[in-house]
This record gives C-alpha cells, structure tokens and sequence, in this order.
C-alpha cells in the first residue's frame, strides 16, 4: 500500500484477502452526472482511497474506468468492486465483461448481486413506477445467478463474489446451496440503521458487511424519501458528539462504522468531504461512552426501502425486507 493509504483498517475477507475497511461510493443518486463521479474518483485515488464501489447500473463506469487507466496507482493496490444490475442476473457473465470493458481492468476484486430481484426500473423512475414483469424472490431463480458469478471466480474474472440487499430469510433459502460462499453482503447501515442482529447472522457465516448509505444519504433521490425519514447527521447527540471531537456528523457516522468493524462506503462530490471522511477511517477510536451513545441512536430508519421493486398492487416496501422472517410471494 502506498503512504496516504497506511493507516486505513484493513479488513480480511474469508479468503484471507485484504480490503480496505472504507471505500468510495460512486452512485451520483440520479442528480451527479458521470464526469463529476469520475472527478470524485480521481480527488479521491489522489487522497488515499483505495477501494471504489461501482455498479453497472450507476451509468459511469466508462467514464470510471478513464480515470483508472490514467492513474499510476498498481492495480494490485486497488479495491474495484461492482454489480450486475436487476437486469442482467440471466446474463451475469455478459455484464461482468461489459463492466470490465467499461473500467478498462482485467479483473474485479468484487462482484455482487445487486438486489436479490430481477426487478429493475429506470434511472430516475420516481416511487409508483413499477416494472410490469417484477417478480417476488425466487431462491432457485437466485441460486442460477449465482452459479453464474460463481463461474466468473473459475474464469479469474472476479476474484470475490457477494451479495446486497438481501435479508437473513433470504440467505437461509439459498446459503446451503451456495458453491462459493458470499465474500461480502452490501447493506443499508449508519447510526440510525444498525441492523446488528443481521450483522451478527453474516458474521456467523464468514460474510463481511459492507454498509451503503454510511451517513444516511442525505442527497438520495426524491423516490427514496419519506416523511417518517430520520438523519443520523442531524441527530442531536451525533452532533454534540461530533462538537466535542471538532468534527462534521458525517465523521462520526464513520467512526461508528469503523468501530463496530464493517466497511463503509461514503459518497462525496467535494475534496473537503472526501478527505474528512477518509480522516474519519483513521481518527482516534470512539471510547466506550462515545460507543454506547452511537449504539443507542439507533432509529431503525431504513432510508432506501426499495419501493420501485414491489411486484404486485397493495404491498407495502417492508414486503421487500421479510421483516418477520417470512419472504413476501
Ligand atoms: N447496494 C446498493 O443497493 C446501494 C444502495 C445505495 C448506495 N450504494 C452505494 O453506497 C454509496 C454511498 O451511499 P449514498 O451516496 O447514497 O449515501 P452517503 O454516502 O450516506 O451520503 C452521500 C452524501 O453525503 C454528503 N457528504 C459526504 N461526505 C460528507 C461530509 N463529510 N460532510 C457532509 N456531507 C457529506 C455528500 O454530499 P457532497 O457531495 O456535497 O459531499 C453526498 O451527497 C453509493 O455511492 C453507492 O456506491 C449501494
């Protein structure tokens, strides 16, 4: 690893694989055009990160990957993850390469299943827009896109798989007939949603956590928004906590990620907040105080509840997440 880049935790994936415990988002949430994406990858290479989340359906990883060829960072140093889209989990194989033509890289570090859903919508497709052929989770239909991530590991196209968006529930339905293991399962996670219980079943299971989301996406689209929403930066003891430390809330959103051991993966347009939340990765750890109060702000707010995947009249966003343990037909 290269000097700005040393004190960033490391964590080791069951494969024993190193990944940088903090990487950089790259959704520009329907409102940051791929050129600014681009440029924030660049100020962020520039500043130390060393793992980039993409995803196909982000619509900028060509211009990602100018921004790859140019740098004179080794690809061994790098952390370049993506996902196939909604879209493509009968043509997993066929994404994967287009997403490495895009970044201009022979391999991905990792790869993930977006959304356990063939349900996909379109850019900018506001919280009624529903795809007409949307349909409820289907492990064995799951199961056959991951046979094809998992023959992306043979083809040493991808050197990890992983999941996003899944639930316990889900997991149980297909983990046991899983040929490779998920290296890593993104999900929702900040201080007002912690879903500890889910990060103890993937723990259990070797699955590291990636959190999205990490400061509660303050600019996510309109779709995703509700009146009942909360924000973990406005929060008034992550504030006070926040004052006291001579930091934005948004650095001790982090810092409750790093100390309960997952990866964040913030998003930033600015070179101020791009740095302040790689500073926050590497600040002095929380004392135990500090822990208990983060621990306790939690609000159960699930901000990206996913609406524009619902697949029949009537139902309810909490029907995507089995919230009783039960999976939604
Ligand atoms: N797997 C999935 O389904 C999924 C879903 C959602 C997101 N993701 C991934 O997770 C990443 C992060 O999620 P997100 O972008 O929605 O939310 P986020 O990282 O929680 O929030 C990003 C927003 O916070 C602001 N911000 C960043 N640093 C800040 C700071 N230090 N002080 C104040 N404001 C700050 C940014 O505005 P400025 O530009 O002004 O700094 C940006 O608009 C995405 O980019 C994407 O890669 C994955």
């Amino acid at each position: 690893m290269t000097e700005p880049t040393a004190n960033i935790p490391m964590r080791t994936l069951y494969s024993g694989a190193k990944m940088p415990g903090i990487g950089l988002g790259t959704f520009g949430s329907d409102h940051v055009d791929a050129a600014t994406v681009a440029n924030t990858v660049r100020l962020g290479l520039a500043l130390g990160y060393r793992h980039i989340d993409c995803a196909s359906v982000y619509g900028n990883e060509a211009e990602i990957g100018a921004v790859l060829g140019s740098t004179a960072i080794p690809r061994d140093e790098l952390w370049i993850s993506s996902k196939v889209w909604n879209d493509s989990h009968h043509a997993v194989g066929e994404s994967c390469e287009q997403t490495l033509r895009d970044l201009g890289i022979d391999y991905l570090d990792n790869f993930l299943v977006h959304w356990p859903f063939p349900n996909s919508h379109a850019a900018h497709a506001n919280v009624d827009e529903r795809n007409p052929r949307a349909v409820a989770f289907n492990p064995d239909a799951y199961l056959e896109a991951w046979a094809q991530m998992e023959s992306l590991v043979e083809r040493g196209l991808v050197r990890h798989i992983g999941t996003s968006n899944m639930t316990p529930a889900k997991f149980d339905a297909v983990f046991a007939d899983m040929t490779i293991t998920p290296s890593v399962n993104q999900m929702e996670l900040h201080p007002h949603f912690q879903q500890s219980a889910f990060r103890s079943y993937l723990r259990e299971r070797s699955i590291q956590p990636i959190g999205f989301c990490p400061l509660g996406s303050p600019n996510r689209p309109e779709r995703d928004r509700t009146p009942n929403d909360t924000s973990p930066i406005d929060d008034r003891g992550i504030r006070a906590l926040a004052e006291a430390r001579g930091v934005h809330p948004a650095a001790v959103c982090l810092m409750w990620a790093i100390d309960q051991g997952h990866t964040p993966i913030p998003f930033s347009t600015t070179e101020h907040n791009l740095a302040a939340n790689l500073a926050a990765a590497t600040a002095d750890p929380l004392t135990a105080d500090e822990q208990a109060m983060l621990v306790a702000a939690d609000r159960d707010c699930r901000m990206i509840k996913g609406q524009v995947f619902l697949w029949k009249d009537g139902q309810s966003w909490t029907d995507l997440w089995d919230i009783d343990g039960i999976i939604a037909t």
